[in-house]
């Protein structure tokens, strides 16, 4: 399951298959302030589109006008800007796709100095690019650093050749020990991606494979169950009963393996599907979970921004060539331009800040929202385990509450909208 709201998923927030878990470990960084503001950018293309993927990404044989992607880009950064009422500097930048890592160095630096210049960028700004393991260069990596990159996100799927191929990826497990050399080579953060559940994947299976991974020394990790994805070939497969992913127990009981290793290796998950060593959580991912506000650039990209009128949800055109005439008539790419009511938004952070291990102050909720949940709904829910009261005034899901998280979220916001009774 992918987050309902937010950005193209750049921070990619499959949760598992068969339960919306996660676990409650305490205390992510605090490293972000809640009104943190970030900008996404969105690249849209791949060399091969991947048989589970339902990502705005597309493949153009052909290849595309980079410099023409550029100044459309430029435009749009220059036309958003004008719209926003508050915001502090940029705290992170993200490029996600797609695939980044095939985007010209330059391109980057055009579209980093762009954002630097037009919205000023705070000191330590962290400012991420996934990369797929088979467009890894050492040369375009330096070119990436040398662009202002400082985090890199390797999209390396699984560590073993059959399932690389099963999953359609054009890496080897090869490729992606070499592109995670590299990438550590270059920069001081490296984070990387494995998707587990996999059809047929086991107990067994899943420990070694984690265990190899948790020694390739990463600070961070995301980890996200397979998820079928509606309109790809693998949900094709899965309704033609050729493809058979775990059954509920055993992708909840991966889930809970995936927890107890990763706490035991120092990494414990701070949200849903991602695990840091403290103080190396993704800023951005903070952003969008901390309910902060967020710029979306480029084809299908989303946006949370602060206008004089309010927080408005924006979305924008997925098609690469129809987000570019868009930004050509009109300055920007968005299609859909909604200023979000306080309960709109109240929904919003609760369902985005259960995700993570420090859950939500109730006092931001009223102040973003004018809500507060009603008592007896946190008490009983408390009662059932699924949720924790904690802190000064705050609340977040057990491990247990992780699995039913929806319904969680569902009980709370009740309790302050009767209409959803
Ligand atoms: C924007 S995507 C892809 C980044 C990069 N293009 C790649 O494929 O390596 C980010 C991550 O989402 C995860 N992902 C994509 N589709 C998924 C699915 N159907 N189920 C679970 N995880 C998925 C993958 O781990 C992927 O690395
Ligand atoms: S490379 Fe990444 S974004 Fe592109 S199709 Fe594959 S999973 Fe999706």
């Amino acid at each position: 399951m992918r987050s309902p709201i937010g950005p193209e998923p750049s921070s990619c927030s499959s949760t598992p298959v068969s339960a919306e878990a996660g676990r409650g470990a305490p205390g992510a960084a605090g490293v972000v302030a809640p009104e943190a503001f970030a900008v996404y950018v969105h690249w849209p293309f791949c060399a091969q589109k991947c048989p589970y993927c339902d990502f705005n990404s597309h493949v153009r044989h052909g290849g595309w006008d980079e410099r023409a992607y550029l100044d459309a880009y430029l435009a749009e950064i220059a036309s958003t800007a004008r719209g926003l009422a508050s915001r502090g500097p940029v705290e992170s930048i993200f490029f996600g796709g797609g695939t980044p890592s095939l985007m010209q160095p330059g391109t980057v630096a055009g579209i980093i100095e762009a954002v630097e210049a037009t919205f000023g960028v705070s000191d330590g700004c962290e400012i991420t690019l996934e990369a797929n393991p088979g467009s890894v260069e050492a040369g375009r990596f330096r070119g990436y650093l040398a662009a202002g990159v400082n985090r890199v996100s390797l999209g390396v799927q699984a560590l073993d050749d059959g399932a690389l191929k099963r999953l359609g990826r054009l890496h080897s497990l090869a490729d992606a020990l070499a592109a995670l050399d590299i990438a550590r080579a270059t920069f001081d953060r490296v984070s990387f991606d494995l998707i587990y559940a996999r059809p047929g994947m086991t107990e067994a299976v899943w420990e070694a494979e984690l265990t190899t991974a948790l020694r390739l020394g990463s600070d961070h990790l995301s980890l996200y169950q397979l998820t079928i994805e509606e309109g790809t070939p693998f949900a094709d497969l899965h309704r033609a009963g050729k493809l058979h992913v775990p059954e509920p127990e055993i992708a909840d009981r991966l889930y809970a393996l995936t927890q107890d290793m990763t706490e035991a290796a120092g990494m414990p998950a701070y949200e849903i599907s991602n695990h840091a060593r403290p103080g190396q959580e993704s800023r951005h991912n903070l952003v969008y979970w901390r309910y902060g506000s967020y710029v979306g650039l480029g084809p299908g990209a989303h946006g949370r921004e602060l206008r004089p009128d309010g927080r408005v949800a924006t979305v924008n055109e997925r098609g690469p060539e129809a987000w570019m005439q868009r930004v050509a008539a009109t300055g920007r790419g968005v299609i859909e331009d909604q200023v979000l009511t306080a309960e709109e938004q109240a929904d919003e952070l609760l369902l985005m800040g259960l995700r993570l291990s420090e859950g939500i102050d109730l006092v931001r909720l009223a102040r973003v929202g004018g809500v507060r949940p009603d008592q007896a709904v946190i008490d009983r829910l408390a009662g059932l385990g699924v949720l924790e009261v904690f802190g000064n005034d705050r609340i977040r899901a057990t491990r247990a509450g992780r699995f039913v998280l929806n319904e969680v979220v569902r009980q709370l916001s009740k309790s302050f909208r009767p209409d959803l009774a």
